[in-house]
């Protein structure tokens, strides 16, 4: 059986080598663990320092997703209303986010397997982590904490059209059966509903969930090389999760978005992927 008082980290982890952000850690995902669908959401008991760190990001970032979020983001922030002060629990904003936009949420107690993760969408179930970073570096983590799911990716969800692209992204998800498919399917989120941007007159925006979660990435990602939006080149395109993303995919309006996104989520399939693979090597010969 898992020891469930320490969680492995890894080296690079910026809490590694403190066990009381190890107990703590594994504190709060065990309560996750201890979750069943239909209870209610267990309560985190946060300490002062864990609220600070919310409060540091929190604050910093909503003065970036004035200036560098899109209007759609700033939609879905403002019907959530998320605390500047402290750490909300999933379980109040469970209720606000069913009725913002009918998404649920379920407690997890760290990274689950992708085809769990995308799969729940399809439910309206968005799986969030309960723990927080490392309070060493408030502005940085390895992986998904609870800054990241409910700063990015709940004030994306709490917009009803952003909601529907992801119920959209679980059916994908469900339907396609070969981990290829799979695979080009998880890119194209990436870069959409994690990393996505849309100009907003002359303004490059971020709706993407990665971004809008990052401080430091809201600061330079108009610097990357912003490719217009292509679902073949964004589904087999490599990305690096530990880097500020070298290239992003922009659209030109929300409405484009939800139109082309949502065409790309409902059709695809394992035979699409199909064609389109030996369509593109068919192309690459000519
Ligand atoms: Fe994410």
């Amino acid at each position: 059986m898992m020891d469930m008082s320490v969680m492995d980290l890894p080296v690079d982890h910026p809490g590694v080598d403190d066990q009381d952000y190890r107990h703590r850690r594994a504190q709060i995902a065990a309560l996750a663990g201890s979750w069943m669908p239909g209870a209610a959401i267990p309560i985190a008991e946060y300490t002062a320092a864990e609220h600070d760190v919310w409060a540091r990001v929190a604050q910093q970032l909503r003065r970036r997703h004035q200036e560098r979020c899109s209007g759609a983001f700033l939609d879905g922030a403002m019907s959530l209303a998320l605390p500047q002060d402290h750490i909300p629990q999933l379980r109040d904003l469970n209720e606000r986010l069913r009725a913002a936009s009918g998404f649920s949420l379920a407690p997890v107690p760290g990274l689950v397997p992708a085809r769990t993760f995308y799969g729940s969408l399809a439910d309206r179930t968005f799986m969030s982590t309960q723990y927080v970073r490392h309070t060493s570096v408030p502005f940085y983590t390895p992986e998904p904490d609870v800054i990241h799911e409910v700063v990015g990716h709940l004030n994306l969800i709490a917009n009803p059209t952003f909601a529907e692209l992801h119920r959209l992204a679980g059916e994908t998800s469900r339907r396609c059966l070969s981990d290829q498919a799979h695979e080009f399917f998880s890119r194209v989120f990436w870069f959409t509903l994690e990393f996505g941007t849309v100009w907003e007159g002359d303004e490059l925006k971020a709706y993407g969930a990665g971004l809008a979660s990052s401080f430091g990435e809201l600061e330079v990602f108009r610097n990357a090389e912003i490719r217009p939006f292509n679902i073949i080149e964004m589904g087999t395109l490599d990305y690096d999760i530990s880097a500020y993303q070298p290239i992003l995919f922009s659209v030109p309006s929300v409405e484009f978005l939800t139109d082309r996104l949502g065409r790309f989520f409902s059709d695809f399939d394992d035979d699409m992927y199909e064609g389109w693979i030996r369509g593109a090597a068919f192309e690459s010969r000519r």
